[in-house]
């Protein structure tokens, strides 16, 4: 193998999946998530390789182009998805780093799976890449990778981005493999979080667990500078600007909308992942009719739920209580020609979810915890029409930058996201579009072009000499 690239991006998904289809065919399809709708136009730009899994476990695939992108293929054994990928990575740190709303397995066979495969993602990125290139590693599924390759190649240049929330300290702690978790994240030269506190969460646990010197929110680690700070991610607004220009598009979010009835239409758009809050929105929807405040055709929800994860327990729950949810709300409520809910558990290419937030009202989005948040993004990207508006979690990344347009709500409050729900739905078109503007100003300047190059550049720039370092402050209890 040749070490041709200048620039490689390491992730655990590639931004394509393999699926085989019920004729027996195989077909690539967008991989799901919001690392995949960040990455992509990224990599669409700059000419590099992207190291990932194809989805399915036992593929072995040469490495390929698609879409503008040289794509490189790690197979994972079905034992390793089950331990490394289901178990460690979405069964341990997925709840752990997500205030554990569910109760984190922490199990010594996943976390050798989970060591292996780092390690294999780490020998891949070092065949790769160039003398003195450019290693960005993605995600919670590969902290391991900045150290393990700084080890195998100390001339590349390494970053990190952490898509999620990275846990508070009392949180962090319960991991049995903490310690190997941070320095394997040390091994890069810029580690990313998308707010400040996660970064500062991370300079405080390598003060207290490591005894790391730190300057503000530089670590000094293994005689190195590591730099620890927030790039909030975003969405590819030109992208969603040329979807919602598109007369095909335009049409069938009035298609959408004609279907629906005169029914103003809320609308939901996540994995179907129990960190959502989407058992509460749909809780607080449906008592709206119970209390009399919203009758049958008046209003109607929409919610698209992409399978996600489908073989962990949680998640498996998760769908049954949420299917449970959606029949009984809408048998009790529900009138002949006229559901209450509308639940659609499947993926949708970009112009149809383009169509569905230009259809929507009310955009719903109500994690319990989350890094970030596309879809809140995309919505306010898609209505240049300054209409609709957008009901937004306080525990969502994105809150820190659309509060002053979003309505804002706590999902654990049933009564104030009922209370939010009726406020959004009763906005003016006056006040629509005054939020909508302050929304919009936000994303269009910090789009996720916006994100890279900020990123990018902080990573490439030089380290300043250590004499001209302010001393470090020593570690403290
Ligand atoms: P997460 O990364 O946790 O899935 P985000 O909201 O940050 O959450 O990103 C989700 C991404 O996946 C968005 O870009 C969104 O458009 C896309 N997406 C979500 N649901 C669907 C769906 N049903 N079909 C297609 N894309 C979806
Ligand atoms: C989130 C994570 C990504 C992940 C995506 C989809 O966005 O931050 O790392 O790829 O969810 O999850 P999946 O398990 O299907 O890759």
């Amino acid at each position: 193998m040749s070490r041709g690239s200048e620039f490689v991006v390491v992730a655990n998904r590639l931004p394509v999946d393999r699926k085989v289809g019920a004729d027996g065919i195989p077909r690539w399809r967008r991989s799901p998530g919001g690392l995949v709708s960040a990455i992509a136009p990224v990599m669409r730009n700059r000419k590099g390789t992207w190291i990932g899994w194809t989805g399915a476990p036992d593929e072995e695939i040469e490495p390929f182009e698609e879409d503008g992108m040289s794509l490189h293929p790690i197979a994972q054994s079905a034992e390793e998805v089950e331990l490394y990928y289901e178990g460690f990575s979405n069964a341990t740190l997925w709840p752990l780093y997500h205030d554990v709303v569910a109760t984190p397995v922490y199990d010594r066979a996943m976390w050798d799976a989970y060591v292996r495969v780092n390690r294999r993602f780490a020998e891949a990125a070092a065949e790769v890449a160039s003398d003195g290139a450019i290693v960005w590693v993605q995600d919670y599924q590969l902290q391991l990778v900045p150290r393990m390759l700084r080890e195998l190649r100390p001339d590349l240049r390494i970053g990190f981005f952490l898509h999620i929330p990275f846990p508070p300290l009392e949180l962090f702690w319960q991991l049995p493999w903490r310690r190997q978790i941070l320095e394997g994240l040390l091994g890069a030269d810029l580690v990313g979080f998308q707010l400040p506190g996660a970064a500062a969460n991370f300079v405080r646990l390598c003060r207290r667990l490591l005894e790391a010197r730190y300057v503000k929110q530089d670590v000094y680690w293994d005689d190195r500078l590591v730099r620890a700070r927030a790039f909030p991610i975003s969405v590819d607004v030109g992208e969603l600007d040329e979807l919602v220009g598109s007369p095909e598009v335009q049409e069938r979010a009035q298609e959408i909308r004609n279907d629906l009835g005169d029914a103003t239409v809320l609308l939901g758009v996540d994995r179907l992942d129990y960190t959502k809050g989407i058992t509460q929105r749909l809780q607080a929807f449906g008592e709206l009719f119970e209390d009399g405040h919203l009758k049958p055709g008046q209003a109607v929800f929409v919610q698209i739920a992409t399978p996600s994860r489908e073989r962990v327990e949680q998640y498996q729950l998760l769908r049954e209580e949420i299917e449970q949810q959606v029949g009984r709300i809408n048998g009790e409520y529900g009138e002949l020609g006229f559901p209450v809910i509308h639940y659609m558990h499947s993926s949708y290419d970009r112009p149809e979810l383009t169509a569905l937030y230009l259809a929507a009202d009310v955009m719903v989005v109500t994690p319990l915890r989350d890094g970030m948040n596309l879809v809140a993004k995309e919505y306010v990207a898609c209505r240049k029409d300054l209409r609709g508006a957008l009901v937004l979690s306080e525990f969502t990344g994105a809150a820190a930058e659309l509060k002053r347009g979003a309505f804002q709500v706590n999902p654990y409050d049933i009564d104030g996201l009922k209370g939010t729900l009726l406020s959004a739905l009763a906005a003016e078109p006056a006040e629509q579009a005054r939020r909508m503007r302050v929304m919009r100003r936000r994303v269009i300047e910090n789009d996720v072009d916006r994100w890279a190059r900020t990123f990018l550049s902080e990573l490439e720039r030089p380290e300043r000499s250590v004499q001209a370092r302010p001393a470090p402050v020593s570690a403290e209890g």
